[in-house]
Parts: C-alpha cells; structure tokens; sequence
C-alpha cells in the first residue's frame, strides 16, 4: 500500500514536471461546475490543461454516496471527454441523492486528480422548458397565461420560480414579470399594463427552487425558455386624433379656391385597432358644424370660399369607439402664412438624407408644430411633406425625402388651439454635390485677337449647391494653357491677347462646395488679318457702284425736271429756268442738255455724296457690346432665362465652329503667369495650380 502511494508520488511529480517543461505553471484539473439533468445525467464541465508533448485524458468519476457523502452506495460511474472537449455526463436515477464528484487527468500513464465534490442532484437540476399551454386576451390592456412543467420534474407549481417574458413582436426587447406560485397555487398569470391591439409574444422559465436544507450546496440553473407563444390585445378606442394640416389649390374665378386636408395615419400604440373611417367636419364662422368627408384616405379636397374662415375638425374610428378630435383653422384668403408672425429657423444637415432644424420660441401649452418641405424650384404637381410634432420642442430631424444635391424649402408653422400662430421658414441643402453639368460655353464675340464668351446660368436643380465659382481654362495652340477663377456672379469673360487666325481651346468648371463639374471644349478661331484687307476691297467696290449709281440718279432727276419745266413752259409761256431765251418749239424738243443743265449736274452730284455716300463702320470695331437684357438677370424668371438661352444658341450657330481638340489634358498643372489685362473690377486671374491667387480684375 504505502509502494503504491510512493508510486503515484512519483508519477504525479513526473506529471508535473512534464508541464512544467512546457513552461507553464503546474496546475490540477478544476470542475468548473455541475448540472444535472431530471432522469437523464450529471453533466461537468472543466477548463484543458496546458498542452503537453502527448495528450491528455480527462476522465470524470461520480459515485452516488449514502448522506452527506459519507459512504459510497453505488459502484463509480465513469465518463471519458472526448479529445478536446471540456465536459462530459453520466448517467444517475436519483437526482435527490448525493454524488461524490472527482476529475482525473492523464498522460502518458502519468494522473493528476482534482478535488472531490460532493453535490446534491437537485442542487444542481436544470428542469425542462415549461410548456405554455394556454395564452388568451379577453381585454385591451391585460393577457392571460397558463403554463407547466413536462412530466414529473416537480410536484407542485411552488416548488420551482418563473420568468414571464413578453415582447411587441414589433419590437426586440422584453417586458419581464417574475413569478412564485403559493402553494397548491396554479402555474397562472394576469399580465396587465400591455397595450391595445398588440400582437405580443410570450414565453416562460422556471428554476427549481431548493429547499432550506440543501442552499448552499449549490444553485439549480433556469430552464431554456419555453417556446414562444403569440397572443394578441383587444382593440381600445384611439388615443388621439389624426394630425391635421391643408395644402391650398387653385383659386378661381368664383371666389372659391381649392383646399387639400390632409392627416397622417396614427401610430399603431395611438390608433388601438384598425382605423375604419376618417370624419372630417368644417364650420364656418357662425354656423354650426357639418361633416364634409367620411373616408379611409389620407385627404380630402373641398372647394370654399375664399373670403370665409373655417374650423376643420377630424377623429378616427375604430371597432372600440371615436378618437378625440384635432381641429386646423383657415383663415380667409391664404394669406394665412403672412398674417402669422416669423421667427428664425436654422437649418443644417444631420446626415446626408436629414435636415436638423433648430429655433427658439417660449413655451406654450397646447402647442403642435407642423414642418412642411419640398424641393426647390416648386414645380406643380410635387409632393410637399409634412410632419407633426405635438408639445413644445426647439430642435426637429427630418428625414423623410430628402435627397442630396437638392435645394429644399423648409417650414415650421406653429399651431396653438389649430390656429397658426408663428411661421419660420429657410432652405438648404443635406449635401452639395458637384453640379450636374457645366453650363454651355457659347462665343458670344470674336475679334482678331479676343473672344468674348459667354455661359448661361444653370437651372437651380441642376446646380447640386451653390456655385462658389467658374473656373474658365483655356489654351490657344502653341502657347501654354491659363486659368481664370471667376466669380459665381459673373457669366461673361473676354480672353484677350490672342494672335490672329489662331485656334483657341476654351472649357468652363463649375464648382460647388460638393465638387465641381468640366464642360465640354469649345474651340474657336480668332478672326485674321485678311478679313480686314478683304473688307476695304469690298468698301471701294461699294464706294465706285454708289458714285455711278448717283450720277445716273442725277441724271435721270434732271430729265424729270426739264420735263416738269416743259410744262410750266407751256402754261407760263415764259422760261424762268434756264434764263435763255430759246425758241419756243425747241424748249420741251429740243437738245436735253444745255449749258445750264450742266450746272445743274454740278449742283447734283455734290448732293448725291452727302445724302447717299455717308461713311459706315462696318469693321466691328465698336468693341464689346453687352447683349441686350444679359442672361445674369434671367435668376428665378423661366422666360428670361429661356430667351436669353435662344439668344445664345443663336449666337453658337452663328459662331465659327471648329472640332475641338480631344487631346489637351485637364487644365491642372502650373502654368506660367499670366500676363493680365488692364486692371477693373470683378474677376481673379491665376496661373493654373498657382496656390497664391493673384489679385487682378477685369471690366466685364
Ligand atoms: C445529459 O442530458 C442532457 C439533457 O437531456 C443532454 O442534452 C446531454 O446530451 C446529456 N449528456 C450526456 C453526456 O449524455
Ligand atoms: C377576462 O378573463 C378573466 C380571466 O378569465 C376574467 O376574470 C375577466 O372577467 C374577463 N374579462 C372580460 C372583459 O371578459
Ligand atoms: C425578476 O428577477 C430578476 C432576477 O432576480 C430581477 O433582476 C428582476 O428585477 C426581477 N423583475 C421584477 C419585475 O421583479
Ligand atoms: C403575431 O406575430 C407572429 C410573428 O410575427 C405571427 O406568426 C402571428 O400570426 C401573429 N399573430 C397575430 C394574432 O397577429
Ligand atoms: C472654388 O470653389 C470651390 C468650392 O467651394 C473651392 O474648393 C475652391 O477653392 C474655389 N476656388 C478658388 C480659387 O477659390
């Protein structure tokens, strides 16, 4: 006896040193802890040794005792974990007696043992998953459930505690009520505090719970959780009225115009069951109420008069009973907006699709807002949303449609008893992003050395931001490229210094805080020197056809009048015209020229220059001429801007065209200085990629 507790010493020291050669501490194997389970096993479970050279074997020993562990009863059961594993089970039939407990480990013929536990079955049970066996809702706020434990696992409902779980199935998280039956008590309970027409789900566990004599010895788990269950409130009357808000519509002729009442579905918590019908009544000053629509839309139009104000009410009915009621007053005409006092409101964007407005206005009881939004420019036909907000707030996200790169107009209407009393309005965008396109670059003028250009201003919803600037690139060919900033508010630039008959590549980027967009490139070709040459030739052609033509018109003049003179002649009998004294039979016959008719011509032709000859500047030098009612006055004004669009389309077609150059790269790099025109007012000129921009200006 004593050889073999030798032997073991020695072995476990070997055993030891073997993981302790492995650089780890030395340590024994340590049950983590035990669970048993009703009428099948005793399962523990333990954390692996360091890794050795060889593997190791764990092996749990149980052995059902006599009391307290004082004397084994049965023989020893054993289980083996299988490699790797961390647990293993074995089975018992009385989780009520005492089992001594102990974990071996082994390598290479080498045991380390744990400690012994002694441990109750029932100290340590985890019970089956109770069954729900009846779940039922006969009221709006209140459920009932009846459970129970599957086979014999307890006697009673007291000898084991409950959890009661419940859960909107709309919603993740859980409601819990815990339950201890009295004894002789029923696995029963009245869930109350739940909300109308709810679909809730339910579940139960349970955990035996251990007489006096044996806490301490351990603690029983909690059972899995039932399955769940689905049990659904009864309806109860809506809770609130719909919110209430209009649109206006057209207004006609007859003094009426169209109004659009609108209202929002109620939140499922606030509506209590399926709504049935919507019931809008309208009260003129001074008459009594009348229903107008009775319907399970969102709106109603109604045509009414514009000089008369109107109280609007509307409740919502379900199968339990009618909301309380939300009433909107309309002023007459719809000045209603501008009557009300403003406030400010800022807008700043809270994420890329979000707006987060923010005001400060005292507190009110019974105050409602209504946030109202839409993108800009309006265009008819286009939803505008809306939002409701009931008690007193300084700060609203809203989210719903918002797009970036769009400009929205955003609006705050207070309401106090339905009546609008304060209004704040601004706009924004959630995001800028780079424009859509750049504006089309047209040669609005072109001279021998300069071209005047010109772009149009782009549509508000092609803008994607606010335009902080022009960026106008260009490179007449063989010299190197430039690149003038402009500012958002300039859309005209003449580029000057340019050779004659020369190639001028030209393109426009458009930037916004969200980026910035290149237009396509333009090219076009300076006017030449020979355009000029050609122009005198044809100017002294004119000037020799206009010289022959007056002299034969004075001629011809001439003729008309010895003719008219014939006849003063032949009345008067005397000639006062040419101061001769010609016989009479040759007066109106004879020779048509005489020396005084020859004076005459002198007299003429003098005259034909100064009424018919008179210079002409026709060589286009009347330098930049501002076309008349310039695109920049065209913001807002669809027609302005579509005529002054026809004017330069007009322009483009009249513009030499020539193939743009598809090979010149982006105007990026630093280029030279450039040489700046006379200095005025307006535009900053710099060297492309220059960080420093130069101050220089330009007379537009
Ligand atoms: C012990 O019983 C439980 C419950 O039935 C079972 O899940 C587990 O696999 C059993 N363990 C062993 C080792 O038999
Ligand atoms: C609902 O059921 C409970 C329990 O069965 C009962 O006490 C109660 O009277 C019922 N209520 C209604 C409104 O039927
Ligand atoms: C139920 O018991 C748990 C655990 O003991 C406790 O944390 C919780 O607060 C209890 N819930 C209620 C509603 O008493
Ligand atoms: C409640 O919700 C569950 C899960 O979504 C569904 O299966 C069940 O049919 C619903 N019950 C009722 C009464 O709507
Ligand atoms: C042009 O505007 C954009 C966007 O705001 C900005 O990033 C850029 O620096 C501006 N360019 C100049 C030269 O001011």
């Amino acid at each position: 006896m004593a050889f073999a507790t030798q032997l073991a010493l020695v072995r476990t020291a070997v055993l030891l040193l073997s993981l302790r050669s492995s650089g780890q501490m030395p340590l024994m194997p340590k049950i983590h802890y035990c669970v048993s389970f009703w009428a099948k096993n005793i399962t523990c479970y333990w954390d692996l040794l360091p890794e050795t050279h060889s593997p190791i074997t764990y092996t749990l020993h149980i052995t059902e005792e006599s009391g307290r562990c004082r004397q084994d009863f049965g023989r020893p059961s054993r289980c083996v974990a299988r490699w790797g594993e961390r647990s293993c089970g074995v089975p018992v039939e009385n989780l009520f007696a005492f089992y001594k407990i102990q974990l071996t480990a082994e390598s290479r013929g080498v045991q380390v043992r744990s400690l012994e536990k002694c441990i109750q079955g029932m100290a340590v049970v985890k019970l089956s998953s109770p069954m729900v066996n009846a779940l039922l809702a006969n009221q709006s706020r209140c459920f009932q459930l009846e459970w129970s434990l599957p086979g014999d696992e307890v006697v009673s409902v007291s000898e084991a505690q409950y959890e009661i779980q419940y859960r909107d199935v709309a919603e993740k998280s859980w409601a819990q009520v815990n339950f201890t039956a009295a004894e002789n008590g029923q696995a029963f309970a009245n869930i109350c505090g739940v909300s109308p027409f709810t679909n809730y789900s339910v579940r139960v566990r349970a955990k035996y719970l251990l007489s006096h004599s044996l806490q301490g010895d351990g603690d029983p788990f909690w059972s899995n959780w039932s399955p769940e269950r689905y049990v659904r409130t009864l309806p109860a009357v809506p809770s609130r009225g719909p919110a209430l808000w209009r649109k206006f519509g057209i207004s006609g002729a007859d003094g009426k115009r169209d109004v659009i009442l609108m209202w929002k579905p109620l939140k499922p918590k606030e509506a209590n069951g399926e709504i049935l019908i919507y019931s809008l009544f309208s009260q003129r000053k001074g008459e009594s109420a009348g229903p107008q629509c009775l319907t399970r839309e969102l709106q109603c139009t109604l045509r009414l008069l514009m000089g008369a104000g109107y109280t609007f009410s509307i409740t919502a009915r379900n199968i339990a009973g009618v909301s309380p009621v939300t009433s909107l007053i309309v002023l007459p005409s719809d000045g209603q907006e501008e009557l009300s006092s403003t406030f400010p409101v800022l807008a700043s964007p809270a994420t890329d699709h979000s707006f987060l407005l923010r005001w400060s206005l005292p507190h009110f009881p019974a105050i409602r807002y209504v946030f109202e939004w839409g993108r800009l420019p309006r265009k008819k036909g286009e939803d505008v949303f809306w939002h409701d907000h009931s008690g007193n707030t300084n700060h609203m996200v809203i989210a719903e449609a918002i797009m970036p790169g769009n400009l929205y107009s955003l609006k705050v209407f207070v309401l106090i008893h339905g009546n609008v009393w304060a209004s704040g309005s601004t706009s924004g965008y959630s995001k800028q992003t780079a424009p859509l396109r750049a504006p089309t670059l047209y040669p609005s003028q072109i001279w021998k050395t300069e071209v005047a250009l010109q772009w149009e201003m782009l549509p508000l919803e092609e803008r994607g931001g606010v335009i902080r600037n022009y960026t106008l690139c260009y490179k007449e060919e063989g010299e190197n490229e430039r690149a003038v900033i402009l500012d958002s508010s300039i859309q005209r630039y003449i580029i000057r210094g340019l050779a004659p008959a020369s190639i001028v590549h030209v393109y426009l980027t458009v930037a916004t805080e969200g980026g910035s967009t290149r237009g396509s490139v333009l090219s076009v070709r300076t006017k030449s020197d020979e355009y000029g040459k050609a122009e005198v030739l044809i100017l002294a052609f004119s000037v020799g056809f206009l010289l022959l033509f007056g002299s034969l018109a004075c001629v011809y003049r001439y003729r008309w009048y010895v003719v008219v003179s014939c006849v003063f002649h032949s009345r008067g009998g005397q000639s006062s015209i040419s101061g001769l004294q010609l016989p009479k039979s040759l007066r109106c016959h004879g020779r048509w020229l005489g020396v005084a008719d020859l004076y005459r011509m002198d007299f003429c032709l003098p005259f034909f220059f100064f009424s018919y000859f008179r210079p002409t500047s026709r060589d286009g030098r009347e330098g930049p001429r501002r076309p008349a009612g310039r695109t920049g006055a065209a913001p807002g004004g669809d027609a302005g801007r579509r005529s002054a669009i026809l004017r330069l389309r007009a322009m483009r077609r009249a513009a030499p065209r020539l193939p743009p150059s598809p090979s010149w790269p982006p105007c990026l790099g630093p280029g030279p200085e450039l040489v700046l025109p006379p200095p005025a007012a307006g535009a900053r000129i710099l060297p492309p990629g220059s960080p420093r921009p130069l101050r220089a200006a330009y007379a537009m």
